[in-house]
């Protein structure tokens, strides 16, 4: 049976100065470029950011998944119950049980050649003892907390005969299926079209409120940060250029990065002809000053002044 997890607001996860490169004959692109953050148990944290900030490099760096062979590891630690994920040697046995990810492309993940419930009970299976009576009775159980009203019927499926939307949740189902102490979500509704896109947030929430798992969720929309998470880092350029609550992050953003992210978000009164602002280049030497500098002062705001020319 799926089991409640105690509340408890310790830190799960700690990356400390992670930073990882890709080698190409033309340049070395420096995707996590000294990124620290931690992440606190049963806490959403969003990563936001645009295009090519390094916001996947990231995420795919905690299970030690970095793209081979152009990715090298430069620096860094991620301490997750004590243990670096970077070098223990048991990450195996973290990957889709105690840490698990879910990816933006349900069609690439599910095999269009089993049906849903094979593909969950055999999740089910290889990260635990369960016989084959009680992982089909625990797929039938959480295909339920995701809403499925015939689950039986879905169990039945192919990945072929389902919507998009169903897809994608039976993505979350197999991310929580053995019970992890993290999800990592990478775009998980891209995909899909804004009201499926709301449904399925809401309810990865539900879930995980429900279960206390820790969520990173991995966006470059703004909206979805503010529907799902308490915290939020943004990104640019491989580095973590604001780090804040989100209700903070909202009315009081520090970095003129993540106030340029905030304009170019389209509202009901802005006018369809008229372009949204665009993202100034200038900002890109005012990343290091404004990382760690979410508790400002008036002498912050002062130096960050003087450190970027921009008035806050
Ligand atoms: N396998 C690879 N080989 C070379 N460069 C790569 C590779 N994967 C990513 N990069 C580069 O690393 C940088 C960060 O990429 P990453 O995919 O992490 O960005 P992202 O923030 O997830 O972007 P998006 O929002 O488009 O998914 C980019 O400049 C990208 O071109
Ligand atoms: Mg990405």
């Amino acid at each position: 049976m799926l089991a409640k997890k105690s509340n408890n607001k310790q830190n799960i996860l700690e990356v400390q100065d992670l930073s990882v490169y890709f080698e190409t004959k033309r340049q070395t692109t420096k995707a996590v470029d000294h990124v620290s953050f931690s992440l606190a148990q049963g806490e959403i944290l969003g990563i936001v950011g645009e295009s090519g900030s390094g916001k996947s490099t990231l995420a795919c760096s905690i299970l030690r998944m970095i793209p081979q062979p152009n990715g090298r590891l430069v620096s860094g630690s991620i301490l997750y119950k004590g243990m670096d994920l970077l070098t223990c040697k048991n990450i195996n046995q973290i990957r889709g049980k105690e840490i698990s990810m879910i990816m933006q492309n349900a069609m690439s993940v599910l095999d269009p050649v089993f049906t849903v419930g094979d593909q969950l009970m055999e999740k089910i299976r290889v990260k635990s003892a369960l016989n084959k009576t009680e992982a089909h009775d625990l797929a039938i159980e959480i295909l339920q907390l995701l809403e499925f009203n015939r689950p039986q019927q879905i169990m039945n499926a192919y990945p072929y005969e389902l919507s998009g939307g169903m897809r994608q949740r039976i993505l979350i189902g197999l991310a929580i299926a053995n019970q992890p102490s993290i999800v990592i979500a990478d775009e998980p509704t891209t995909a899909l079209d804004v009201i499926v896109q709301k449904r399925i947030i809401l309810l990865m929430k539900k879930i995980v409120r429900q279960r206390n798992i820790s969520l990173i969720l991995v966006t470059h929309n703004f909206g979805l940060i503010w529907e799902l998470c308490d915290r939020a880092l943004v990104m640019k350029n491989g580095k973590i250029v604001e780090s804040a609550g989100v209700l903070e992050l909202y009315r009081q953003p520090i970095h003129p990065y993540t106030k340029a992210l905030l304009r170019s978000i389209p509202t009901f009164d802005t006018d369809p002809l008229t372009p949204l602002p665009t993202i100034e280049e200038e900002m890109n030497d005012s990343t290091a000053w404004a990382r760690n500098h979410r508790t400002a002062t008036a002498d912050h705001y002062t130096s960050f002044e003087k450190y970027t020319g921009y008035h806050v």
